[in-house]
């Protein structure tokens, strides 16, 4: 993905896979923008799910990392920007098809059902398969905010 700089962010649940992801990605030498938590006490997944929603806009980050318990409150709250595209991810294939077919630039995982070397896969897949474009690029495009009736 050639990503330069990458923003990462969990509630209380994921606090432990986003230490580890966020020193593995460091060890790599992309810059982490660390967005919280930072510590074990129970906290509101949707205001970090709004930061990255924050920094990704304005460009302080090109990819964003989400993690919380399940992944799913999380991914929820971050793609309610038409700017988000949040991928819940559980594997590999999963990773690829997140940046091939659906451009996601937000990988989600969850820290409670996860182990950390799926995850782990699931990062450097993530970030090393490029969009295809194409016929996915037409879909992608249809993928605006839709108002509600
Ligand atoms: C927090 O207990 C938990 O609900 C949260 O991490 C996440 O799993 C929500 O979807």
């Amino acid at each position: 993905m050639g990503a330069k700089k990458a923003a990462i962010a969990s509630d209380h649940g994921g606090l432990d896979l986003k230490a580890m992801l966020k020193a593995d990605l460091e060890s790599k030498g992309v810059t982490v923008l660390d967005l919280g938590t930072h510590g074990p006490e129970s906290v509101d997944y949707p205001d970090f799910a709004y930061q990255m929603a924050d920094v990704l806009k304005s460009g302080q980050a090109q990819i964003g990392i989400l993690l919380c318990g399940t992944g799913i409150g999380i991914s929820i709250a971050a793609n309610r920007y038409a700017h988000i595209r949040a991928a819940l991810v559980h594997d590999g294939f999963g990773a690829k098809m997140a940046r091939a077919h659906n451009d996601a630039n937000v990988l989600v995982m969850g820290g409670r059902v996860i182990g950390p070397e799926i995850a782990r896969d699931c990062l450097e897949i993530f970030l090393s398969t490029p969009f295809e474009g194409g016929r996915h690029g037409r879909r992608v495009d249809k993928l605006g905010m839709k108002g509600g009736t």
